[in-house]
Parts: structure tokens; C-alpha cells; sequence
């Protein structure tokens, strides 16, 4: 079988870890080798980059905070994206360069241009299928109950900007898909896994 690379992307709350095991799951059910990732994180330089990504009360700017993100990313990139697709697994992967589109400049006011750049100096193996879980941020809110982290505390105005960037970012590329995350997570399900399984 050949190899894979599902990124799931989308606002917080809009279902990313729910969808992302279901579909793991189901696809290691079919026999494949799956890799369930999540950024930043998922090796021991990108966890530790995450705790400090986490904790708002170490003061930053946004264009740190984008250039940590695709430093996290980069190594995600290297040890495990990489060699998992030259063996032939498939990858899913919760958030992707859409999510820094998204908070650190949509909403959060960064260069667009900057992230754009880094996309093009780090990220040499692009996903082969994006999937944008798309969500009312109010609808999002809801879903959100128990210990959100800092950057879930925001607030809906913000959720909302940040799903405006999902948007943006998905019109220009064909690799994504955006998908209607409303809905039971069953219902969400048979949506990402029937694009999961296209082509
Ligand atoms: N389709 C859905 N309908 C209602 N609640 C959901 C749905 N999908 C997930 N949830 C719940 O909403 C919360 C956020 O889901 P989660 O998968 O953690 O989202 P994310 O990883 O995108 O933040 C969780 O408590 C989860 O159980
Ligand atoms: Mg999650």
C-alpha cells in the first residue's frame, strides 16, 4: 500500500483529536502502518518546544513564536514524516503549517509573508490531503469544556479570525480540502474518512 500524509487542521475544539484517532484507527484496521502525530510535538524537541509554546506568561513576539512552531516542525519533518513516507506508512497528522497561517498571523497579526517563506524553507514534503475541519467559532466554544490550554482561553471574536485564516490559507493551495465539522463525531467521520481514502 502505498504511503499517505493526512494532515487535519481547524479551530480549537472543531474535533482535530476526535477525528484524527478515529481515523488512525480505522486505517490500521485495513493492515496499514499509521503514524497518529500531533504539532508541535510528537518528538522530544518538539514536546519540549510545545511546553514552552503553552505557557503565554513567557513574554514573545509573534515572529518567535511562528519561527518556534517550524522549528518544532521542522524536526517533526525530518525524524519522523520523512522516513515514515520512504516506508511506505501513512501519517495523520493533527495541525499543520495552516494552524501558524491561522493564530500567529491571521489572528494574531504576524507577517503572513514570513510564515509563507518558512513554509517554503521547511516544509519539503507537503501533505498529500489537508483537511481543514471547518466550524462556527461559537459552535467551537461550546464543544470546549474542561481545561482548555492558553491559547483556548482567547476568546470567540479571536476563534472566529482564526477560522477566517483556515479559510484564507485553504484557497490557495490544492491539497486541501475543507470539511463541514458540524455535526455528531460519527457524521464528521464518514466526511474525513471518505477524503481520507479518495485517490
Ligand atoms: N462532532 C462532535 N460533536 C460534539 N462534540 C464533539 C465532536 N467532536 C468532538 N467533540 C468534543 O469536543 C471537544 C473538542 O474535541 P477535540 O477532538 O478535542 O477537538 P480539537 O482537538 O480540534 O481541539 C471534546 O470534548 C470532544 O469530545
Ligand atoms: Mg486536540
Amino acid at each position: 500500500m502505498n504511503s499517505k500524509f493526512i494532515a487535519l487542521d481547524g479551530v480549537d475544539g472543531c474535533g482535530k483529536s476526535t477525528q484524527a484517532a478515529a481515523l488512525a484507527a480505522a486505517l490500521a484496521e485495513d493492515g496499514r502502518e499509521v503514524l497518529h502525530l500531533r504539532e508541535p510535538g510528537s518528538t522530544a524537541f518538539g514536546e519540549a518546544i510545545r511546553e514552552i509554546l503553552l505557557k503565554k506568561n513567557i513574554p514573545r513576539g509573534v515572529t518567535a513564536e511562528i519561527l518556534a512552531f517550524f522549528t518544532a516542525r521542522a524536526q517533526l519533518l525530518e525524524e519522523k514524516i520523512e522516513p515514515a513516507l520512504a516506508r511506505g506508512a501513512w501519517i495523520v497528522c493533527e495541525r499543520w503549517v495552516s494552524s501558524t497561517y491561522a493564530y500567529q498571523s491571521a489572528a494574531s497579526g504576524g507577517s503572513s509573508s514570513t510564515v509563507l517563506a518558512l513554509e517554503q524553507l521547511v516544509v519539503r514534503r507537503a501533505p498529500d490531503l489537508l483537511l481543514i475541519l471547518d466550524l462556527p467559532a461559537a459552535d467551537a466554544a461550546k464543544r470546549l469544556r474542561g481545561g482548555p490550554d492558553d491559547i483556548e482561553r482567547r476568546g470567540l471574536q479571536y476563534l472566529e479570525k482564526v477560522r477566517n485564516g483556515f479559510l484564507e490559507y485553504s484557497s490557495t493551495r490544492a491539497f486541501v480540502k475543507i470539511v463541514d465539522a458540524r455535526g455528531t463525531p460519527a457524521e464528521v467521520g464518514a466526511r474525513v474518512a471518505a477524503e481520507a481514502r479518495r485517490g
